[in-house]
C-alpha cells in the first residue's frame, strides 16, 4: 500500500449555474476514491472549487444585474451545499477568484514567459459595436464555412462537426444583440505548445493516463500542436495580466491553477506546507501523489496544457489524470444546454442521495465509456442489491439475534474454504476501488450479498433454532461478520448507509482491514431497524418527467377594491406618458428589502435606470426580459438607500394583491420598447 500523501481533485464546476447529475458522476466518483483512501488510513487532501472566470459568466452576471464576483460567490455557496448534501466529502470547496489563485496564476505565467514559451501575435476577431465587446467562440453565430449550415457557433459546426476560427463564419451575428459584428484586430498572448511536444510525448506514455487517453494525446501531438491563446480582451471577468493592462488571463489558464491554490488554502489552514501535497510548490516538498478526476470533454486541457504549464514552472505533474465518460440521457449528454437536466437539488428534494451514489458506482469503470442513464436499472439495482440483499438481510439477521439471543452473537466458527473465498471477494473489491473500477467492486458486494442470502436460506437458523440453538447462533454470528464486511465495502459508496449498518451491528471499524476481518464474536449488537427504504414506484419517473408550467392560482374571494380616486379629465390623463419598457437588468440594492434597481429599455438608445419597490415580489433574475408599463415623464428623483445613490428616471406600474403581493403590469413580448400605452 502506498502511503504517499494523496491530493485528490475533481474538475472545477463553472459558477454559472447549479450542480446537476452530470457533475455528480464526477464528484461521486472522486468522493468514493477519497473515502476509500481514507479508509486505508492514507493522508488525503480532497479539494475542489468553483470555476469563476470567463465570458459566459461575465455576460450572465450582467443579465442577472449582479456584479460577477457576487454571482459566482452565490453559485459557489450553492454548489458547496449541494455537494455536502450528496455526501461529497471535500476538505475544501474553494473558488478560482481568490488572491491565492491570482498569485499562482501570475507565478506560473512568469515561468512560462521566463522559459520563452509566450509570444505576442495580432489576432483578428469579430467585435460587436453595440455590445462593445469581442465575440469569442460561443458569442458569435453564423453560417458554417464548410457545410453552409445556418446558426452555427464560432468554434465548431454541430452539423458537420468541423472546427474553424470564429472569423471564418459567414453572415455572422452577435448572439447577445443579433447585430452584425465588425472585424477588429487586437494583440494577444500565445503559448507555443509545440515546444512542449517532446515532454508531452513522454508524459503521455507514463501510467498517469489511461490507454485510451494516451492514444488521443499521441494523435494530437502527431497532428501538430496549435499555439494556445491565453489572453482575452475586456470586458472579461478574470485576472488582469500583470504586464498587459486591459487584457485578462483566459479562464482555462487560471482554472487548473485553482487545484494548487485550493490545496494551498487548505494546507495552510492545517498548518502544513503545500509541498507536502504538491511536489515542487515549496522548499520542503514531499513525494505526494496528485490525482485529478475529470470528464472526457476536458482532456485536452488536462493532458496537454496543464502538464506543460506545470513543467514550465518546475512543479510536479499529476500522478494520475483519471478520465470518465459522460452521463447521457436518451442518447444525448446531460447538460444545461441540452434536454432535461436534473439538478442535484431536485434529486435531493425527492430521493435519497444513496440511491444515485450506488447506481453510479455500479456503472463506473476504468474506461471512458459513457453511462446511459436508465431509470429501470437504477430502481432494480438499488431495490434488489442494496435494499434487499443487504438491508433486508441485516434486518432479519440482527432482529433474530436481538429477539432469540438477547442481542449477543456467539463464538465464530468458519470453514477455511469459506473464509478464503470471502477474503478473496473483499480483496477483489479493494482492487476495484484502487483502480477506480467501482463497477467491479460493486460486483463483489453483490456476490457477497447473494451468497449471504443463500446461506441464510439454506441454513435456516430461524428453523434450526428450535432444535439446535447453538448451530443457529453460529450461523448468525458468521452472518453478522459478513454484514460488517459488506458495510466496509459499501462505506466509500454509500457512507450514511454503512454508518447506520455499523451502528446496528455496534462496530466501528478502524480501517479497511479491520472492517473486512472476520473477527467479531461474543459481541453485543445495537438496535436493528430497516436500513434503507426501497425506491417507491413512480418516484423516479416523476422526478424525470418533463416539467409542466405551474398552475395559475385563482383566488376564490376577490379582495374588496380600494376606493376610487377623484374624477379627472381626458387631458389630465394624457399628461402621463406611459411607455412599454423592456427590463434589461435588475439588481438588488444592499440594505434594502424593498427596492430593486432596474435598467429598462424605452427604445431611446440608452436604457433608463429605474428604482422599483418590488424586491419582496420578484427575484431580480426573474424580471430580466419582461416588458412592462413605465410612467416615462415623471420628474427624475434621487434615491438614497444605505450607501447606494442613484437617479430614478421613471416608474414601473404594478398591481397589488395576488399570490406574490405585487405584480408588474406585463405587456406581450412582441410589443416594441418605447410603444405608447393609452
Ligand atoms: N470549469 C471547467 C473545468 C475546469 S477544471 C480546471 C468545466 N466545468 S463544467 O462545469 O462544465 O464541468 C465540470 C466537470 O463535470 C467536468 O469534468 C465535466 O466533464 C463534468 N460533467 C459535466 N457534465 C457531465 C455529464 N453529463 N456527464 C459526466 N460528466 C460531466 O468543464
Ligand atoms: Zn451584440
Amino acid at each position: 500500500m502506498s502511503s504517499r500523501p494523496l491530493l485528490l481533485t475533481s474538475a472545477l464546476p463553472y459558477a454559472n449555474g447549479p450542480i446537476h447529475l452530470g457533475h455528480l458522476v464526477e464528484n461521486i466518483q472522486s468522493d468514493i476514491y477519497a473515502r476509500f483512501n481514507r479508509l486505508l488510513g492514507r493522508d488525503v487532501l480532497y479539494v475542489c472549487a468553483a470555476d469563476t472566470h470567463g465570458t459566459p459568466i461575465e455576460v450572465n452576471a450582467k443579465k442577472q444585474g449582479l456584479e460577477p464576483a457576487v454571482m459566482v460567490e452565490r453559485y459557489r455557496t450553492e454548489h458547496e451545499r449541494d455537494f455536502r448534501d450528496f455526501q461529497v466529502s471535500f476538505d475544501l470547496y474553494s473558488s478560482t477568484n481568490t488572491e491565492e489563485n491570482r498569485r499562482w496564476a501570475e507565478r506560473i505565467y512568469a515561468s512560462l514567459k521566463a522559459g520563452g514559451h509566450v509570444f505576442e501575435k495580432p489576432l483578428e476577431q469579430f467585435y460587436c459595436e453595440n455590445d462593445q465587446r469581442f465575440l469569442p467562440d460561443r458569442f458569435v453565430k453564423g453560417i458554417c464555412p464548410s457545410c453552409k449550415a445556418r446558426d452555427q457557433y464560432g468554434d465548431v459546426c454541430e452539423n458537420c462537426n468541423k472546427t474553424y476560427q470564429p472569423i471564418d463564419l459567414e453572415e455572422p451575428y452577435c448572439v447577445l444583440c443579433r447585430n452584425r459584428p465588425v472585424r477588429k484586430e487586437s494583440t494577444h498572448l500565445f503559448v507555443k505548445l509545440s515546444g512542449f511536444a517532446p515532454f508531452l510525448r513522454e508524459y503521455s506514455s507514463s501510467p498517469a493516463l489511461q490507454p485510451e487517453v494516451r492514444n488521443y494525446v499521441t494523435r494530437w501531438i502527431d497532428e501538430g500542436l496549435q499555439d494556445w491563446c491565453i489572453s482575452r480582451d475586456g470586458p472579461y471577468f478574470g485576472f488582469e495580466i500583470p504586464d498587459q493592462p486591459g487584457k485578462y488571463f483566459y479562464v482555462w489558464l487560471d482554472a487548473p491553477i485553482g487545484y494548487i491554490s485550493a490545496a494551498e488554502t487548505e494546507a495552510k489552514a492545517r498548518g502544513q506546507e503545500l509541498g507536502h501535497w504538491w511536489t515542487g510548490t515549496s522548499e520542503h516538498s514531499d513525494d505526494g501523489e496528485v490525482v485529478h478526476v475529470i470528464g472526457k470533454d476536458i482532456v485536452y486541457f488536462h493532458a496537454l496544457f496543464w502538464p506543460a504549464m506545470l513543467h514550465a514552472a518546475g512543479l510536479a505533474r499529476p500522478t494520475k489524470v483519471h478520465v470518465h465518460g459522460m452521463l447521457n440521457l436518451g442518447g444525448a449528454k446531460m447538460s444545461k444546454s441540452r434536454g432535461r437536466m436534473i439538478t442535484a437539488r431536485e434529486w435531493l428534494d425527492a430521493l435519497d442521495p444513496a440511491y444515485l451514489r450506488y447506481y453510479l458506482a455500479a456503472n463506473l469503470g476504468p474506461s471512458l465509456d459513457d453511462i446511459e442513464f436508465s431509470l429501470d436499472e437504477l430502481k432494480n439495482r438499488v431495490n434488489s442489491q442494496l435494499v434487499n440483499n443487504v438491508g433486508n438481510l441485516a434486518n432479519r439477521v440482527l432482529s433474530f439475534v436481538k429477539t432469540r439471543f438477547s442481542g449477543r452473537i456467539g463464538a465464530l466458527t468458519i470453514e477455511p474454504d469459506t473464509r478464503a473465498s470471502l477474503a478473496e471477494t473483499c480483496g477483489n473489491a479493494l482492487r476495484g476501488f484502487k483502480t477506480l473500477n467501482y463497477r467491479y467492486a460493486v460486483q463483489q458486494i453483490e456476490a457477497m450479498g447473494l451468497w449471504a442470502n443463500a446461506y441464510m436460506q439454506s441454513h435456516a437458523p430461524f428453523k434450526t433454532f428450535k432444535t439446535d440453538p447453538d448451530v443457529a447462533l453460529a450461523d448468525v454470528t458468521l452472518l453478522a461478520n459478513v454484514l460488517k464486511a459488506l458495510g466496509t465495502m459499501l462505506q466509500p459508496i454509500v457512507p450514511k448507509v454503512a454508518e447506520e449498518l455499523f451502528a446496528q451491528i455496534n462496530v466501528r471499524p478502524k480501517n479497511w482491514d479491520d472492517g473486512v476481518a472476520f473477527n467479531l464474536e461474543r459481541h453485543e449488537i445495537g438496535t436493528p431497524a430497516p436500513l434503507l427504504p426501497p425506491i417507491e414506484a413512480g418516484a423516479l419517473e416523476k422526478l424525470f418527467a418533463p416539467k409542466e408550467a405551474a398552475p395559475v392560482a385563482v383566488s376564490a374571494a376577490a379582495e374588496p377594491a380600494a376606493p376610487m380616486a377623484a374624477e379627472m379629465t381626458f387631458d389630465d390623463f394624457m399628461k402621463a406618458d406611459l411607455r412599454v419598457g423592456k427590463i434589461l437588468a435588475a439588481e438588488a440594492i444592499p440594505k434594502s428589502e424593498k427596492m430593486l434597481r432596474l435598467s429598462v429599455d424605452l427604445g431611446e438608445g440608452t436604457p433608463r435606470t429605474i428604482g422599483a419597490g418590488i424586491a419582496n415580489a420578484y427575484r431580480p433574475e426573474d424580471l430580466v426580459g419582461k416588458s412592462v408599463v413605465v410612467v416615462a415623464n415623471l420628474a427624475p428623483r434621487t434615491m438614497k438607500i444605505g450607501k447606494t445613490e442613484f437617479v430614478s428616471q421613471g416608474m414601473v406600474l404594478a398591481a397589488g394583491g395576488g399570490a406574490r403581493g405585487l405584480s408588474v403590469t406585463e405587456v406581450p413580448a412582441d410589443v416594441a420598447p418605447g410603444a405608447r400605452v393609452k
